[in-house]
This record gives C-alpha cells, structure tokens and sequence, in this order.
C-alpha cells in the first residue's frame, strides 16, 4: 500500500510540473510575440525610413526626425500613402502594417 501511495504522489507531482511548465510557456510565447510585432514595424522602418530619418527616427540631413513629437497616427498614415515632393509614397505598405508603422513613429521617443 505504501508503494502505491508513493507511485500516487510522484504522478501528481509530474502532474503539476507539466501544467506549470504550460502556463510559463504560452505566457512566453505572448511575450514573443509582441517583440516580434513591434520588431516588424520597427524592421519596415529600418528598410523604408530609416535613410532619411534616421534609424531611431531621429533625422538626418535629409529630413527632419520624427522622433519624441508624437504625430499623429492618421497623419502619419496619410503621408506614408501619398508621401510629398521629396518623400516616395509607400504604395505597397498595406494594413496592419500600416497601422503598426503609424504606431510605431507615433511612439518614437
Ligand atoms: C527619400 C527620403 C525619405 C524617406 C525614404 C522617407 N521620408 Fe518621410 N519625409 C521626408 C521628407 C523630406 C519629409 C518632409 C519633412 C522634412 O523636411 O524633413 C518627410 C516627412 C515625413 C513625415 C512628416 C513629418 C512632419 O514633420 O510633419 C512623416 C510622418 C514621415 N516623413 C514618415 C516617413 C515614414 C514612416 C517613412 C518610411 C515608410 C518615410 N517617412 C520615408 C523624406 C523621406
């Protein structure tokens, strides 16, 4: 009897060790998964925007930064779309990421 109260004891420890090691993982995995959103925009900003304003939005000779302004999300979408005499417009940058980029120099600091 004393056997099987041990064997008892010992699933339930395997038990609780597996769904504890679930629960760490799917929170990891949120974790992940919003630095890899942020990266992304923060990628498309790196390829598209950074070699005028800068790679941390903070501007060059080319144009100004967009850095710790705050700009306002639709605003920024709207010239990412049209863009201006001497910035190309984005016509293949499309929703979400559009939306995530807006955020993205939105949030710029
Ligand atoms: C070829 C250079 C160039 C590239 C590439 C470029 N921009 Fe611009 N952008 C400019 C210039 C020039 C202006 C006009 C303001 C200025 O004189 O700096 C401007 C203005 C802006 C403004 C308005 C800023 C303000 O002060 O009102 C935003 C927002 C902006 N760009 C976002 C972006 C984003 C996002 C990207 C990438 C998808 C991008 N730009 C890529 C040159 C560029």
């Amino acid at each position: 009897m004393e056997g099987r109260k041990l064997i008892i004891m010992l699933v339930t420890a395997l038990v609780v060790i597996g769904i504890i090691t679930l629960l760490s993982r799917s929170r990891k995995n949120v974790k992940e998964n919003t630095i890899a959103e942020k990266s992304n925009a923060h990628e498309v900003f790196l390829k598209n925007c950074a070699t005028c304003h800068g790679n941390e939005g903070g501007g060059t000779t080319q144009a100004k930064g967009l850095r710790g302004r705050s700009l306002d999300r639709d605003y920024v979408k709207k010239i990412i779309q049209t863009g201006n005499t001497v910035m190309p417009r984005f016509h293949f940058i499309h929703e979400p990421v559009l939306s995530e980029l807006a955020d993205y120099v939105h949030n710029l600091k």
